[in-house]
C-alpha cells in the first residue's frame, strides 16, 4: 500500500543522525527544554530570519499562547479563514473570542483579503491568516489591511514552515507567527510540538512567560500562564530534520511538478476531447490548488480542485492510492461553531469543501508510480 504520507521512509534514511541524537538526548538527564531546544531554536531563527523563537507544545498552544500574548478578551473578534482545519477558530472561542469567518479565493484557496475587510467591526482585535497546505496567504494585501484598522496579525504557518513569498520567509508575516511540528507536517518532530516567531521583544518575553507557567524566576508566577513546552528529545529530531530539510523542500516542489504536469496533460485531453468518441469527453476536469506568483510552497498537502470528486474518489480507490480530503466542510459548518452568526455566505469555501482531495505526498513519496498507476484508471 502506498503511504499518504512516508515517514518511515524518512526515519530510514537518517536513521543514524536519528539515533546518534536521541541517545544524546537520553543520556543528558535533560529532557525538556534546555541546551537541544536552545540549539533549535537558534537553528530556527537563522532558517527564517525571524528575530525571536520560542518552542512549546504544538501549533494549538502556539496559536493560544499568541493569542493570550496580543491580549485577546472575551467577546473580541478576530477574522479567521472560513477553509482550514479547525485550530485558529478553535483557539478563539476557547479563550471566549468570537470567530469570524472570511472567505477565500477560489484558485489559490487562500483566504481572501477582501473578505477580511468586509468582515472588520467594532469588535475586531486582530486577524489570523493561514498558509493553507503549504502556500503563504497574500500578506501585502493583508498586512495593508491590519495597518488600516489598528489589527495585531498572527500568521498560522503550522503547514509551511519553509515557504517563501517575495522571497521573504514563512513564520516572518505576523506580529506573531506559529508553526506546528505534528509528525505529518513538512517539518515534523514525533510526537506534539510547535514554535512561535516574532520580531518584538516585549511580545517575545510575554510569550515565553505565558508559555512556563508565568514564571520567569523559579517558583515566582508573574501571570497566570500555562505548560507549554517543548521536549528535548523532540528539539533532537527537529534538529536532524533541519538539517536535511532545504533537500527536502527541493524534492517536494519536483514531486508537486510531476503531479501539476499529468493533471495538465489530463485536462488537455479533456478539452481536446469534446465531441469525440474518447473516453476524455466525458471526464471532469482536475485542477490543482493554485501557487500565487512570487510563492515557493512547502506543499504540506498536495491538494486539487476535482469537478466529480466521487468520480476520481472511485478512480483512487481502484488504483490502490491513499487520498485525503482538507477539509470536508467550512468551518462556519462545523457543529461547535454552529450558534454563531455567519452574515453573508462564504461560496468559495462551500465550493472548496465539495471539490478539494489531497493526494500522497512527502519529499520520499514514489509520484511517478503514482502516477502510473493513475493512467491506468483516468
Ligand atoms: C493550519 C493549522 N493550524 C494549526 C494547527 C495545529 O497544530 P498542532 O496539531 O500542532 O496543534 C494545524 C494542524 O494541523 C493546522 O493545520
Amino acid at each position: 500500500m502506498i503511504p499518504f504520507i512516508n515517514v518511515r521512509a524518512q526515519r530510514e534514511a537518517y536513521k543514524s543522525e536519528f539515533l546518534q541524537a536521541e541517545q544524546e538526548v537520553l543520556d543528558s538527564g535533560c529532557y525538556i527544554g534546555g541546551p537541544v531546544v536552545q540549539a533549535l531554536e537558534t537553528e530556527l531563527a537563522e532558517f527564517t530570519g525571524a528575530k525571536h523563537v520560542i518552542t512549546c507544545s504544538s501549533g494549538t498552544d502556539a496559536l493560544t499562547i499568541a493569542l493570550l500574548a496580543l491580549g485577546l478578551e472575551p467577546e473580541d473578534e478576530v477574522i479567521v479563514p472560513d477553509f482550514t482545519f479547525i485550530a485558529p477558530a478553535e483557539c478563539v472561542m476557547r479563550l471566549g473570542g468570537i470567530p469570524k469567518f472570511a472567505d477565500i479565493d477560489p484558485e489559490t484557496l487562500q483566504v481572501s483579503a477582501k473578505s477580511i475587510e468586509a468582515r472588520i467591526s467594532k469588535k475586531t482585535r486582530g486577524i489570523i491568516a493561514v498558509n493553507l497546505f503549504g502556500l503563504c496567504a497574500p500578506y501585502r494585501e493583508i498586512k495593508e489591511i491590519a495597518k488600516k484598522h489598528r489589527l495585531w496579525l498572527i500568521e498560522d504557518s503550522a503547514q509551511a514552515f519553509g515557504a517563501t513569498q517575495c522571497g521573504q520567509n514563512a513564520c516572518t508575516f505576523g506580529d506573531i507567527s506559529i508553526t506546528s511540528f505534528y509528525p505529518a507536517k513538512p517539518l515534523g518532530c514525533y510526537g506534539d510540538g510547535g514554535a512561535l516567531f516574532t520580531a518584538n521583544d516585549e511580545l517575545a518575553q510575554k510569550i515565553r512567560l505565558i508559555a512556563n507557567h508565568g514564571s520567569q524566576t523559579r517558583y515566582v508566577h508573574e501571570i497566570c500562564g500555562m505548560n507549554s513546552r517543548l521536549d528535548a528529545i523532540q528539539a533532537a529530531v527537529l534538529r536532524v530534520k533541519l538539517r536535511h530539510f532545504k533537500d527536502e523542500l527541493k524534492k517536494r516542489s519536483e514531486n508537486a511538478h510531476k503531479y501539476d504536469e499529468f493533471f495538465a496533460e489530463y485536462n488537455r485531453n479533456i478539452g481536446s476531447a469534446q465531441g469525440s468518441a474518447s473516453h476524455f469527453a466525458d471526464r471532469a476536469k482536475i485542477v490543482p490548488q493554485k501557487i500565487a506568483d512570487g510563492n515557493t510552497s512547502t506543499y504540506a498537502q498536495y491538494t486539487v480542485l476535482a469537478d466529480d470528486r466521487d468520480a476520481f474518489i472511485a478512480q483512487l480507490e481502484r488504483a490502490e492510492i491513499p487520498y485525503c480530503i482538507h477539509y470536508p466542510m467550512p468551518l462556519h459548518e462545523q457543529p461547535c461553531f454552529k450558534q454563531l452568526a455567519q452574515g453573508s455566505e462564504n461560496k468559495n469555501a462551500i465550493m472548496a469543501s465539495k471539490k478539494v482531495i489531497s493526494l500522497p505526498f512527502c519529499a520520499f513519496t514514489n509520484v511517478e508510480e503514482i502516477i502510473a498507476r493513475l493512467k491506468k484508471v483516468m
